[in-house]
């Protein structure tokens, strides 16, 4: 593939855009705003280097991806978009569902492709729930959680949801297929005075969906479980374990003559490919660079800011 992208910010996570990209044959180009870590960088990657995105923005790129902290996202994506050129910001989008909205807009405004690096949803075992749901082999969806548990990283600045969640809502809003459409939240917090160690959100989306995401970085024991409840069958599947299988409940509730009957069958693990999700991200985005983004687009981008947005609001209301 000849197409040329320029990775800004080459810290924890966007060294890893920088070596998938570099692996795929379309690194060009790293903007990051500290000199020594770029250096250190350009000698494992020999591509163009800058210290300024605007120094970047001259050169004939073909997209960039950025991975700059999430402070940063809105006024860096902004100008790439106005310099014409397609973009995949890191999650979350932006700090406020004003900005997000603001780069949807701006991106169909100058005909660039705007994309969102929710990295679970090129996940091949979140890919082949979705297909299992769609197959309509659960029913029809009743309830969905996850869980993002783990100790540590604690951050200073962000709360926990807006640390970890993210990822669980571009999830199950990709799974339900809507975004949800109503939120209840609870914090707790006990390391720090004004940041958030342990969220629970209720998430209510239409035809009587429901779903929770319970995050913390004070638990014991790293859990990413996921499970989803529907009419006919369960699957539940926890990429923190070494099997990371998903398993396929044959388990529903009937009703004989009015009493609930428990219906249980075998459980099964379901196959699926293994790929590595970035990878996926970033091909996906490359090979969507002039065409119309379906996946972790701009506007699934900004309904999860909206989602961080309110459930923040309801976490400091108490
Ligand atoms: N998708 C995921 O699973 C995932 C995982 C981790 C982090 N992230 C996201 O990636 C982003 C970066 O996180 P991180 O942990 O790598 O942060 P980090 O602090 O380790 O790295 C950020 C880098 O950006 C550089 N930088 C800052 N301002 C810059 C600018 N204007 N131009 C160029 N470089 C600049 C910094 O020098 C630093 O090297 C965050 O938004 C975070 O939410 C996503």
């Amino acid at each position: 593939m000849d197409k040329k992208i320029c990775v800004i910010g080459g810290g924890k996570w966007g060294q890893n855009h920088i070596k998938t990209l570099y692996q795929l044959g379309n690194l060009s180009g790293i903007v990051e705003a500290n000199a020594e870590r770029l250096n250190e960088l350009l000698k494992i990657y020999p591509v163009e280097g800058f210290t300024e995105l605007e120094q970047a923005l001259e050169r004939d790129f073909d997209g960039f991806t950025v991975a700059v902290p999430a402070p940063l996202h809105y006024e860096v994506a902004k100008k790439i978009i106005e310099s014409g050129k397609s973009v995949l910001v890191e999650k979350p989008m932006t700090l406020s569902a004003e900005t997000s909205a603001e780069l949807v807009q701006l991106a169909e405004k100058n005909g660039v492709q705007l994309m969102v690096g929710h990295v679970l949803l090129f996940h091949p075992a979140i890919r082949k729930i979705k297909e299992i749901i769609d197959s309509g082999e659960l029913g029809n969806l009743y309830y969905l959680y996850s869980n993002r548990l783990n100790l540590g990283t604690v951050r200073t600045e962000e709360n926990v949801f807006w640390s970890f969640a993210p990822h669980d809502i571009s999830v199950l809003d990709y799974f339900v297929g809507h975004p949800a459409e109503k939120i209840v939240s609870k914090g707790s917090k006990f390391l720090q005075e004004n940041v958030y160690d342990v969220t629970i959100t209720q998430l209510d989306y239409p035809n009587n969906v429901h779903a929770h995401i319970f995050v913390s970085w004070l638990h014991p024991f790293k859990e990413q479980r996921l499970v989803v409840i529907g009419s006919k069958g369960m699957v539940s599947f926890d990429d923190a374990t070494a099997e990371k299988e998903i398993k396929f409940y044959d388990k529903r509730i009937d009703f004989e003559k009015g009493i609930p009957v428990k219906v249980e069958n075998p459980t099964k693990i379901i196959s699926y490919e293994q790929k590595q999700p970035l990878t996926e991200e970033l091909k996906y985005f490359i090979e969507h660079l002039d065409k119309k983004i379906e996946i972790a687009d701009g506007r699934s981008g900004l309904e999860v800011v909206k989602v961080l947005e309110e459930a923040e609001k309801k976490i400091q209301e108490g």
